[in-house]
């Protein structure tokens, strides 16, 4: 399940304490509002996340989780602040789950973030590449596995320099590097800062796996939030049936809060909805203050803490404080 493209927005678990997290959260948040931005872009777009976040002097954990499957996942962890708040005791964890193609990298590169996983029912994704190819999720797998690949744009230095010698300010080729994104994940001019694109592109994409992929497309052609489709005679091995199970939304009891806004190609309104009427414990669903906010503004909008994290946060201290 930690692989799979998660619906949860933020899982809060209250352990200990009253809003330990609260004083740390809004430290870094100032960090990135006033001094929010870096004095070296080109540095900051090589540096990986542990260099990046230790470069602004917060401490950070690395841990390596197993899933029941297999896989070796990292993930990082910034346990306390930097000053005044940097009492070290047990605090409370705010998972933050990362989108297809990204990393841990978005929730620093420009400011705090707040897990905004993708929806899960995506027959209304409006990016035309995706929907042309989806119909096609599982032979395009099958043949990347044939021929091998198993990863899909895995991070390259081709990418950092491409963004640092393309992407910075003053290069012809810039407007180019900005359509690029646009054209991927929707386009709205008025939160895209085309001076941070050498760092974006110093993190992204950061690969996929091509399984995943195939995933995203079954989501989108067949309207249907289930596991992996292997195809008939593979199905009735895995799951004792010919087609792939849904995922089954009531499972999940967790209070749940929804961020999405109008412009985001990749989660229309319609599917918000449908989400919002299957999950058990649906708590609110909030539409973003700008009808052109789109998909990767919710991570590298300029105004992304006033219009989305400033609220997430809000509720994070509330259901801290509830200790539910
Ligand atoms: C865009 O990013 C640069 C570099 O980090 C920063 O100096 C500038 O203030 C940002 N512009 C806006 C409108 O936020
Ligand atoms: C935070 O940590 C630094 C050094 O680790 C220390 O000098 C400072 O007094 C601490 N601040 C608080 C408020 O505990």
């Amino acid at each position: 399940m930690l692989r799979s493209l998660v619906v949860l927005v933020c899982v809060v678990s209250a352990l200990a304490g009253q809003s330990p997290n609260a004083a740390f959260v809004e430290e870094l948040v100032e960090l990135y509002n006033d001094g929010r931005f870096s004095d070296n872009l080109q540095e900051d777009a090589s540096l990986d996340v542990p260099e990046l976040v230790r470069k602004y002097g917060y401490p950070l954990e690395e841990h390596t989780v197993e899933t029941s499957d297999g896989y070796i996942l990292t993930m990082h962890r910034i346990p306390h602040g930097r000053e005044a708040s940097n009492d070290t005791g047990q605090k409370p964890v705010v998972f933050m789950m990362h989108g297809l193609l990204s990393s841990s990298a978005d929730y620093v590169l420009m400011g705090p973030g707040s897990g905004l996983a993708p929806v899960a029912f995506m027959a209304n994704n409006r990016n035309l590449l995706l929907n042309a190819l989806a119909p096609f999720a599982r032979s395009l797998s099958r043949l990347a596995n044939l021929i091998g690949i198993g990863e899909f744009m895995p991070n390259r230095l081709i990418y950092t320099w491409a963004g640092q010698a393309l992407c910075k300010d003053e290069a012809l080729f810039q407007p180019i590097c900005s359509s690029i994104l646009f054209l991927i994940a929707g386009w709205n001019e008025k939160q895209h800062n085309a001076t941070m694109l050498p760092v974006i592109f110093g993190h992204t994409p950061a690969g996929a796996s091509v399984r995943q992929f195939a995933h995203y497309g079954q989501g989108i052609s067949g309207n249907k939030f289930r596991r992996f489709d292997h195809g008939m005679a593979k199905n009735l091995r895995m799951y004792g049936r010919i087609s792939a199970p849904d995922y089954d939304l009531r499972k999940i009891t967790t209070p749940v809060f929804l961020h999405y806004s109008t412009n985001d190609p990749l989660a229309h309104v319609n599917d918000v909805d449908k989400l919002w009427s299957e999950l058990k414990n649906p708590v609110g669903k909030f539409k973003v203050q700008e009808n052109t906010f789109s998909h990767l503004d919710f991570m590298y909008g300029i105004d992304a803490r006033a219009l989305v994290y400033n609220r997430v946060i809000s509720f994070l201290r509330v259901m801290d404080s509830l200790e539910v």
